[in-house]
């Protein structure tokens, strides 16, 4: 079980309350400038990943309180907790065992005194299998054709982590096309059905639950596309399988359950990619990138459960970001990747932080007097920098920044990868740096300016700097080392959420919306005015109502 510690109780968090108001005194340049060994002392390699974390506000004895709290919050146990199996989801009585999916060491992982590994095997084969019958052209749909495109029909942990992947690592892509269909809206699988053809379409439908509202309304209508093209009710078996723990749900729905992929209720949905669910990714990559990502994820974990906290890359991460959210008061977190390719990794973490620690309540039950999760944001760069960077860097609010490049591009296009990396390489410098007075009023008479119009014109053009940032450099996204960036991610979460005493794994929250959609829903059947609900929710029903 996870310790059930307040953290603003330790020894080590009120030594860091008098630590902050001495880091406050100085700038980042002033740190730099004062310890020539930062970037030694403040980066860590794993693999091919570089995690420069020198630009943030911290000194030697910033680190040494920061890894005493993290001891004195028993984040040791709490990993070895994780590891071993132990219902640390308590409120939904279950492990939390993706860790398990990875794990390529093979050693037994008990849950209830049974070794897990023999089942994750099993369905790790049966994907390979059903990967290598779709490539190969060997499994046919309901006129003998090969399949071709795949529709991965599921939402939030069912699909982010697909999308995102596949699309991360789409320079690796098979000849099969993936698409995603997640939100109710039809317009999302009427505009994705426009570009399939029924005869060579293969459905996924990814649910752990196999009830999510969203999902079955669109397998339904998947289902109604795919029959009224000419197939029959015994073709639904050629062209559907399901991504679920549900089996029951997954019969009455129509799918033969030997095209069911299972997985188990210790796999949170948003920790699923790693589970049948990435058989979307497996057809997109093939099965041997897929178990690429796997290991990257693997070679994470053993560093996380072996690695000194001092060099342990998730625990150093989700320090820092507790340093920024408990002491500094930053409310957001930017996620930044200069690569296209990763244009939908803020968005999978926003799920991925926001879902697991957007939470009040404390694991002794109690509403907590500090602040926990962040605001998880960002988009690629330069992209990014051509709309909201201007807040970053003369905003009034302190938004500590994740910047990820590759070394290495898929794409070597004339200057493009130099150009982008230059880009990246001056945001994190200029964000810390900032530009002075002198350099401001220099350019400026350099301009031709007036003494007048340099007075007028100068605030506006001061940087501050002292904005924070860390630098992941990857050599190349690669199936491994976007495995093992997801796994770092993933287990910063998991650190944080340690630390700040919450529950992690489960998702309250998101339920509450979903009951109240299902108790709107009949009262939207007929024409008869609603008046159940508060003056603003009946006006806007009835306002719906007699304009549909
Ligand atoms: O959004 C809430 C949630 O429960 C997520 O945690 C999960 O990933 C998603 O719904 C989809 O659930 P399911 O896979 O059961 O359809």
């Amino acid at each position: 079980m996870l310790p059930k510690i307040d953290f603003t109780k330790t020894s080590a968090y009120q030594y860091l309350v008098d630590h902050y108001i001495d880091i406050n005194k100085y700038t980042l340049k002033d740190l730099f400038t004062s310890d020539k060994d930062r970037f030694d002392k403040f980066s860590l390699y794993l693999g091919d990943i570089l995690l420069d974390y020198s630009k943030n506000r911290i000194n030697d004895e910033t680190k040494a309180l920061l890894v005493q709290l993290a001891r004195e919050c028993k984040l040791d146990e709490a990993i070895k907790s994780m590891f071993a199996g132990d219902a640390i989801n308590e409120t939904e009585g279950r492990p939390v065992l993706h860790t398990a999916l990875r794990n390529r060491s093979n050693k037994p992982v008990l849950v209830n005194g049974a070794d897990v590994m023999p089942d994750v095997n099993q369905v790790l084969a049966q994907m390979k299998n059903f990967c290598e019958e779709i490539h190969s052209g060997n499994w046919k749909g309901f006129t003998g054709k090969a399949i071709t495109d795949v529709v991965n029909i599921g939402i939030g942990g069912s699909d982010l982590g697909p999308v995102m992947v596949t699309e991360a690592l789409k320079s690796y892509k098979t000849h099969i096309n993936a698409h995603f269909v997640s939100n109710v809206d039809g317009t999302h699988i009427a505009e994705t059905l426009k570009k399939v053809d029924p005869e060579t379409t293969l459905f996924l439908i990814a649910s752990k639950t196999f009830t999510t509202q969203e999902t079955m309304a669109n397998a339904n209508s998947a289902k109604d596309w795919f029959l009224a093209a000419g197939a029959s009710q015994e073709d639904v078996a050629k062209h559907f399988a399901a991504l679920s723990t549900n089996a029951e749900a997954v019969a009455a729905f129509g799918i033969d359950t030997d095209n069911m992929f299972e997985f188990w209720d210790w796999v949170g949905g948003r920790y699923s990619l790693w589970s049948a669910i990435g058989l979307s990714i497996a057809l997109s990559i093939g099965y041997d990138n897929f178990e690429e990502l796997l290991a990257g994820a693997h070679e994470v974990d053993q560093h996380f459960k072996g690695a000194d906290f001092e060099e342990n890359i998730p625990v150093i991460l989700g320090l820092l970001g507790v340093w920024y959210n408990n002491f500094f008061q930053s409310e957001s977190h930017a996620i930044l990747p200069y690569d296209q390719y990763l244009h939908r990794f803020a968005a999978y973490f926003q799920q991925g932080d926001m879902e697991s620690n957007g939470k009040y309540v404390d694991r002794n039950g109690n509403r907590v007097e500090y602040e926990t999760g962040p605001i998880i944001w960002g988009e690629p760069g330069t992209n990014g920098q051509h709309a909201f960077y201007q807040l970053i860097h003369q905003g009034t609010k302190l938004i500590p920044c994740d910047f990820i490049a590759p070394a290495i591009s898929h794409n070597p296009i004339g200057n493009h990868h130099t150009l982008l990396l230059s880009n990246f390489f001056a945001q994190t410098e200029a964000l810390m740096n900032g530009k002075e007075e002198d350099v401001v009023v220099a350019e400026l008479q350099k301009a031709g300016k007036s003494a007048e119009e340099i007075e007028k014109l100068k605030a506006f053009k001061i940087f501050e700097g002292n904005r924070p940032s860390n630098s992941f450099l990857v050599k190349k996204i690669t199936p491994h080392t976007l495995g093992s960036l997801i796994a770092l991610y993933e287990h910063k979460i998991f650190v944080q959420g340690v630390i700040w005493n919450i529950f992690s794994f489960d998702q309250w929250g998101v339920e509450l919306g979903k009951q109240l959609a299902n108790q709107i829903l009949p009262e939207l059947e007929g024409n008869e005015a609603v008046t159940s609900h508060d003056s603003s929710t009946n006006g806007l029903i009835n306002q719906y109502k007699s304009w549909r």
